[in-house]
């Protein structure tokens, strides 16, 4: 019996005849031979219908076939050295499954918004095929990268009583008779599961109410925060150096037909693999942007085009580090050198990109932290189980978090990160 293959396992299969459950992308005919465009979720080929190899219904079908048809095609693989892919079907049947005109999305320029608004069937077209494929790559590697590394997976709740970082940017919702927000961080309980399992990281959506309208921002987003017990800021951040080296990698290994449709060039992410990270003191980045003749002092926090200016200087990811303290959140160690900043750093991803992670070594000091919270302006009941981690087993430790969509959206060179999650949520959307 002729075996079931998928598309992406062709090179195992040249000359051979098989079976394949594909959906037609394009077509084009030319008298007695059909060129049909196919796909199946793991890559895209062309199938070619020849009239004198095939039954006469089997051509008719293949005639008639819309945008979006399903269908079992039969076949021997070739190699094809002029498509992207490198291999076509030489098809000898079809059986055609669904086959229905009016597919909204065509081969013409779309604008955005009706893409948007056509997600769950866009999502079949190749170029957020190839970013989702991307994402994959990147979750796994994480997960392999924190496996090998000795870390726990650990999943942080989504429904929160409090507001950790501060109420600005909480979706706020009703719980039975209570208040609740939804996350915007796993990260105080990520705290937890490093007092509890040394290493852990969580992984899973994280929200925030931002109002703006950025390339960088989405109000559903997913993150990843690694949470360390025993460990300082400088070894910390060595780990955020081999991690971002390393999922790097694995898109280079595993996706060059990806980025080859997405028309990144690989290249541009290889320093990446290579870590040597720059560590730029927060002062320094200051003065860069001074001289630059940019209006910033000393205590600013960065915006956007700030973060993009220095981020066009670097060829691979680079950490600024110790930020004053008035602009970083409470939970953050003090830095002894200058108490006027923290033991923190955001990694900012080249080319423009800006920060893509952030994190700092923890205060581990009960009393200091208590005087933190104060300072914030916190309600210190909602901390009280936090400020547990310090009274009893206190140790020394840092995290950081990972925004995916901002990685992903800095690997795949795309110009906002609605196109990095399959079903982006913004300010001005919440469908489909
Ligand atoms: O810098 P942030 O706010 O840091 C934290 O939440 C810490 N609790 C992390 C930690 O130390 N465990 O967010 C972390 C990352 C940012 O660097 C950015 O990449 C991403 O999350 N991020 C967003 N991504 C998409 N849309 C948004 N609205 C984002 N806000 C933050
Ligand atoms: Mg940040």
């Amino acid at each position: 019996m002729t075996e079931f293959i998928s598309i992406r396992d062709c090179a195992k299969h040249v000359d051979e005849e098989v079976k394949m459950h594909v959906w037609l992308t394009d077509k084009r005919s030319s008298g007695k031979i059909i060129f049909l465009q196919l796909r199946d979720g793991t890559a895209f080929f062309q199938g070619v219908v020849r009239k004198n190899d095939v039954s006469e219904e089997a051509f008719a079908a293949a005639k008639s076939l819309h945008q979006e048809a399903s269908m079992i095609v039969t076949g021997t693989v070739h190699k094809d050295e002029r498509s992207k892919f490198g291999f076509e079907l030489q098809v000898s049947n079809l059986e055609v499954i669904s086959n229905r005109e009016g597919y909204p999305i065509g081969n013409k320029e779309h604008g955005i918004d009706f893409l948007l608004d056509h997600r769950h069937l866009w999502l079949r077209s190749r170029r957020p095929f190839a970013i989702m494929q991307i994402r994959n790559t990147l979750f796994k590697a994480t997960v392999d990268f924190f496996e090998k590394e000795g870390f726990v997976k650990f999943d942080a709740p989504i429904f929160m009583h409090s507001a950790p970082e501060g109420t600005t940017e909480l979706f706020h919702t009703e719980y039975f008779d209570h208040d609740a927000y939804l996350s915007q961080s796993g990260q105080l309980y990520g705290e937890v599961g490093a007092e509890a399992f040394g290493k852990i990281f969580t992984f899973g959506p994280t929200f925030r109410a931002e109002p703006s309208k950025t390339r960088r921002h989405l109000t559903e987003f997913w993150m990843m925060e690694p949470e360390m017990a025993w460990m300082h800021q400088d070894e910390s951040l060595d780990l955020q150096e081999r991690f971002l080296a390393y999922i790097t990698k694995q898109v280079l290994d595993k996706n060059q037909y990806e980025l080859s449709l997405l028309g990144r060039d690989p290249e541009k992410l290889r320093p990446t693999t290579e870590g040597n990270f720059v560590r730029l003191d927060y002062g320094e980045a200051v003065k860069m942007l001074q001289e630059d003749g940019r209006d910033f002092k000393w205590g600013d926090d960065f915006g956007a085009p700030d973060e993009a200016f220095i981020s066009e200087q670097f060829d691979r990811p680079f950490f600024i580090v110790n930020y004053p303290t008035s602009i970083k959140p409470f939970y953050m160690k003090k830095n002894p050198e200058n108490p006027k900043t923290y033991l923190c750093a955001d990694v900012l991803a080249p080319e423009g990109y800006g920060e893509i992670m952030g994190g700092s070594e923890r205060e581990s000091d009960y009393d200091i932290l208590k005087q933190q919270i104060e300072e914030a302006g916190l309600t210190m009941s909602d901390y009280d189980w936090y400020l547990d981690l310090r009274r009893y087993g206190s140790v020394p430790h840092s995290g950081f978090g990972m925004g995916f969509e901002r990685v992903i959206a800095w690997i795949c060179k795309l110009d906002h990160v609605r196109e990095a999650i399959p079903f982006p949520r913004m300010m001005n959307r919440l469908e489909p």
